[in-house]
């Protein structure tokens, strides 16, 4: 029944609206919530043996590629809050490229939706080698990646067809909250911090439902750009994966061309990019980082840059600083777990987009949806 596009025109469409659905089975029997302490928890079976060697580590290492790279980016700093051990990220080929070091005191966490990729692999068994502790986070139940980890946690988003992964990101970036939560333990200085981000777990399919409203109001937007040959997209904080990989989005589906920018980086290059024409879409929801993205915005309005938005609801006039601008409401959540949802309504825009370009959205040019060579 999963691989059937049902009512769906195209498995990328399906998997999107999928998403209420896949977040509630990644973290099925994982929450606890209740009991007689009325305490809240995260059960990680596959990794319960390992966790005190985890916590032990002198550094986590995120090692992914494309997509699966960008969730860990994602999770990166809830991670570095709420375990206090320094995170490092790797994307696989570069890490072979440069053997870069790994050591008997790292722990290795691979993040693959196949399972398969190769350069992840590879980058597994150097890691292995190194006697880092591995482990891994795939969709793949049975997957190379999953058999040759000490321990892992499975994605459980469901089988996902169309190349552009979208729902597999989606339940990765929730793992990794998870995973910070487990290593995270019971720390009291953490606790408020901790149920907060538990209550925002459960509250998260529904908040995932109601962006997905978006929908209409992405398609208009995707109207309006479908003949630009580039998009920028400015993000910062949690929300700097969220620039990755909504731009990843829209160049492998839509091959328009498209770039994530970390705003912090702006006056280092990108600024001179901006004019009256280049579209950029900027992250600005709530989050530690929110009044930077303000004065990104009124840089960007200065230089006359055309300007979408994205801000948490009830901010549409905090963010905009003319009429020209456009707007994208989304509902708020902990700011850690934003990443998932503002990344929705980025995937719909990708899938218009292409839609209306008359491309073939579920499997684009010259890639595959498992990249098994080297
Ligand atoms: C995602 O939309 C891409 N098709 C691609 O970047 C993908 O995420 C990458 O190849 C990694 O795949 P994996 O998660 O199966 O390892």
């Amino acid at each position: 029944e999963q691989i059937n596009k049902g009512h769906y025109e195209h498995y990328m469409q399906k998997e999107i609206y999928e998403q209420p659905e896949s977040l509630t089975t990644t973290m099925r029997g994982r929450l606890i919530r209740g009991g007689l302490s009325k305490s809240k928890t995260v059960l990680l079976g596959g990794l319960k043996d390992h966790l005190k060697t985890i916590r032990r580590s002198r550094r986590i290492v995120f090692i992914g590629c494309g997509t699966s790279y960008n969730a860990a980016l994602a999770a990166r700093p809830i991670l570095e809050e709420l375990t206090g051990i320094p995170v490092t990220m790797e994307i696989a080929s570069d890490l072979l490229d440069r053997q870069g070091p790994i050591y008997r005191e790292d722990t290795a966490v691979f993040v693959s939706q196949s399972g398969e990729t190769a350069d992840t692999l590879l980058a597994l068994r150097y890691a292995a080698d190194n006697g880092a502790l591995c482990v891994g986070i795939t969709n793949t139940v049975g997957s190379a990646i999953a058999r040759n980890t000490h321990c892992g946690v499975h994605i459980n988003a469901g089988v996902e067809i169309g190349v552009a992964s979208t729902k597999a990101y989606t339940s990765q970036i929730v793992v990794m909250a998870m995973l910070a939560l487990a290593i995270g333990g019971d720390t009291i200085s953490n606790q408020a911090r901790r149920e907060a981000i538990i209550d925002g777990l459960f509250d998260l399919p529904n908040k995932a439902g109601e962006v997905l409203k978006l929908d209409e109001e992405m398609k208009d937007l995707a109207k309006l750009l479908m003949s630009e040959q580039s998009l920028l997209l400015f993000g910062r904080g949690y929300n700097y994966a969220t620039a990755l990989e909504g731009a990843l989005k829209v160049k492998e589906v839509s091959l328009t061309h498209s770039e994530g920018i970390l705003a912090g980086e702006m006056k280092h290059g990108p600024l001179a990019l901006v004019d009256e024409n280049l579209p950029i879409i900027v992250l600005a929801t709530r989050d530690a980082c929110f009044s930077k993205q303000q004065s990104v915005i009124q840089q960007l309005h200065a230089r006359k840059g055309r300007l979408i938005v994205m801000c948490s609801k009830g901010d549409a006039t905090l963010v905009s600083p003319g009429e020209s601008c456009r707007v994208i409401e989304v509902p708020p959540v902990e700011d850690c777990l934003q990443p998932v949802i503002n990344i929705i309504p980025l995937q719909l825009l990708a899938y218009h987009l292409t839609v209306l370009k008359g491309l073939n959205v579920d499997q684009p040019r010259n890639l595959a949806k498992s990249v098994t060579t080297l």
